[in-house]
């Protein structure tokens, strides 16, 4: 397997451009579904969750044409979607448990074909992940399922039919679903305490332009009428706020100067005002992002990961590492994932200090980190080394690199541009 190696020590300076969002192209993919039509998806990033993804719909006879865009700057891919029949309804375990998010077949599959037999996901690194969410708002919609042998039978004789879905906790997947899958219900549904991200109202952007009715998509109440079908479209995806992030936190813990490209700050009002409240200056202009230290020390600050619009969990890993490097004491809650603390006892191998009670870690700045060999165990937590990696002193090799590149779309050559000492090596 691959590691990445990094030299800590130089201060990163240049213009990276951000990709199109993971978290964004993954629902905006399993619409493909809903329709007979032609979608067409730009600015999707290459990543191994999209390939994924686009194994499992492939099967399920959605035909694939990736176009590659000709501008290697802005990276990313074209992809035409179209499933003028589907030849299968059945997600298999080979393929879903490679990722959970491929569960989100599920409502349009549903919605379309009226069954559906999708493998449960499975758990992985960051906790348990049910999908109980998802099936309790289908059946509201009028789906019957019944779990069986590790997969989820659903069906909707006659069709789906609009209903009331009030979510008891916020789920961004379970909300995508059953928003796709109301689309094409009969009759009006409301969705009450949905997930609110930016990716959500970019997926409801697309399933407008592809002839839904929806209404409220990121705010707390979500209205659908469905419609007898949906059309093709062409969607370019959103600007992805959690890689944006990423980098905001790279200049920060180098102490550097960054041009974040192709980004939308709107979308991260509680990162940004997070950057900000330990010293990192933030200036928005239209879609570019320009941040840099304003002192030496990076001051110590608390987090609480929440939904949207609070402090993103996708974000949490990363700005631990953060503040590892800060002048003080600092404090993190992880309130969505009940184990997605799997970066400390790495970071505590560079020589952090950090203390975990419960949900809650508790970080105390240090002078200097050190590199370290480190292992990735899940796609944030892996960056989290590699920028810690940035600041330390000496060599870090991050193995199991495969994490990273579910989620980071030329992740060293990016950093490696702004004068980053970083490599991939074979082991
Ligand atoms: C999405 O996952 C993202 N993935 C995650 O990003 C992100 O961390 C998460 O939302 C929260 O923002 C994609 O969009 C592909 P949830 P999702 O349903 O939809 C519990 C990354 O790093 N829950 O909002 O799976 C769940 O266990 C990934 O890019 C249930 O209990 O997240 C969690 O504790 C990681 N039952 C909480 O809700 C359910 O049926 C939030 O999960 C569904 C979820």
């Amino acid at each position: 397997m691959e590691r990445i190696r990094v030299r800590g020590g130089q201060r990163l300076e240049g213009s990276i451009h951000i990709s199109g969002a993971k978290n964004a192209a993954l629902p905006l993919m399993a619409a493909s579904l809903l329709t007979p039509g032609t979608l067409t998806l730009s600015n999707v990033p290459k990543l191994a969750d999209i390939a994924t993804l686009a194994s499992l719909l492939g099967q399920h006879g959605v035909a694939i044409d990736l176009r590659q865009n000709g501008n290697v700057v802005d990276g990313g891919q074209t992809l035409v979607l179209h499933a003028p029949s589907i030849a299968s309804t059945t997600a298999p375990y080979d393929l879903v448990r490679k990722m959970r998010a491929s569960v989100l077949v599920l409502g349009p599959l549903l919605a379309r074909c009226h069954q559906a037999k999708v493998s449960l996901p499975g758990g992985c690194a960051i906790g348990t992940r049910p999908v109980d969410l998802h099936l309790k708002a289908l059946e509201q919609l009028g789906a019957r399922i019944e779990l069986e042998e590790g997969y989820v039978n659903a069906e909707a004789p006659g069709g789906l039919k609009g209903g009331r879905v009030r979510f008891p906790t916020v789920s961004v997947g379970a909300t995508e679903n059953v928003m796709m899958a109301a689309t094409l219900a009969d009759g009006e549904s409301i969705l009450e305490n949905p997930a609110r991200e930016p990716e959500i109202e970019d997926l409801a952007r697309c399933l407008i332009a592809m002839g839904a009715q929806i209404e409220g998509a990121g705010s707390e109440r979500i209205v659908v009428q469905g419609v007898p079908e949906l059309s093709g479209a062409d969607h370019r995806v959103m600007a992805d706020r959690i890689e944006a992030g990423t980098y905001m936190a790279a200049a920060a813990i180098t102490g550097g100067a960054l041009t974040l490209t192709g980004t939308n700050a709107d979308t991260m009002g509680a990162v940004i005002d997070a950057f900000e409240s330990c010293g990192v200056s933030v200036a928005r202009c239209n879609g570019t992002l320009d941040i840099s230290r304003r002192s030496d020390a990076i001051s110590p600050t608390d987090i609480t990961t929440q939904p949207y619009p609070g402090f993103p969990t996708d974000m949490q890993a990363q700005f631990m590492a953060l503040l590892t490097t800060a002048s003080g004491a600092s404090t993190i809650n992880e309130t969505i994932f009940e184990n997605r603390f799997m970066h400390v006892p790495e970071l505590m191998r560079m020589g952090a200090d950090i203390a975990l009670q419960g949900s809650t870690a508790v970080i105390r700045g240090v002078q200097q980190l050190r590199g370290a060999p480190v292992m990735a165990t899940d796609l944030r937590a892996s960056v989290s080394l590699v920028l810690a990696g940035l600041a330390a002193e000496g060599e870090t090799t991050v193995s199991r690199v495969y994490h990273l590149d579910r989620g980071y779309e030329h992740l060293v050559e990016k950093l490696s541009a702004c004068g980053a000492d970083i490599e991939r090596i074979a082991n």
